[in-house]
């Protein structure tokens, strides 16, 4: 197997992080596989903000935890607690991805740039988690406060974010459910 196959079947979500931080230069790594992302038509109608502030990072948790306790959504809230309300499970740089709603494609360029982030990271020997949860903090009061301190580029939507550290846990391969491939030919 060749290191780039290896890569994609070797990377997990990890729910668990050391404290220690990132180096400037695995930081700047990740820059680069951001930049790297191919999008619709070369449109490029996204943004990332690369978020090493804990006190940012747990604002944003925050606002999320608060409007999924607001809904009474109670699997959703008994699922919270089982992970104790920790949304990025304290990964040191979080990446947030926003994007132009109104653009054809830049939901499906997030996604990719997402992964690439994914690879990126399991290729620099850090684990990472992709995560869609923290799309309830945009919907809360605080929406506009938090896109502003997130530097969201005006009517730019979160589209999906990351954590991204050291990880501190093993993981498994998910399992892979069959009839999900067709053959034809
Ligand atoms: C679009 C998307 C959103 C996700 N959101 C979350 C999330 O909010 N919280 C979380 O713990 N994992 C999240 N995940 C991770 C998935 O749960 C995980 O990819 C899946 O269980 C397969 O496990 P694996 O990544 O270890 O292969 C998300 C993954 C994707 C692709």
């Amino acid at each position: 197997m060749n290191e780039v196959q290896k890569v994609i079947r070797d990377r997990r979500s990890h729910r668990k992080y050391t404290d220690e931080p990132l180096l400037p230069d695995q930081i700047s790594a990740l820059v680069e596989a951001a930049k790297a992302t191919p999008t619709g038509m070369n449109a490029q109608a996204f943004h990332f903000t690369f978020v090493t502030d804990v006190d940012l990072i747990k604002k944003v948790e925050a606002a999320a935890c608060e409007y999924i306790r607001q809904t009474g959504d109670q699997a959703r809230i008994e699922r919270m607690k089982g992970r104790n309300w920790k949304i990025f499970y304290d990964a040191p740089l979080c990446v947030f991805i926003s994007a132009d709603p109104n653009a054809r494609w830049a939901q499906i360029d997030s996604g990719i740039a997402v992964q690439n982030l994914a690879l990126e990271a399991e290729s620099l020997g850090l684990g990472s988690v992709i995560i869609g949860m923290i799309e309830a903090a945009f919907k809360a009061d605080k929406k506009e406060e938090l896109e502003k301190l997130l530097r969201f580029p005006d009517g730019y939507e979160f589209a999906i974010a990351i954590g991204i550290g050291h990880p501190a846990d093993e993981k498994q391969p998910h399992d892979l459910k069959p009839d999900r491939f067709s053959f034809v030919g």
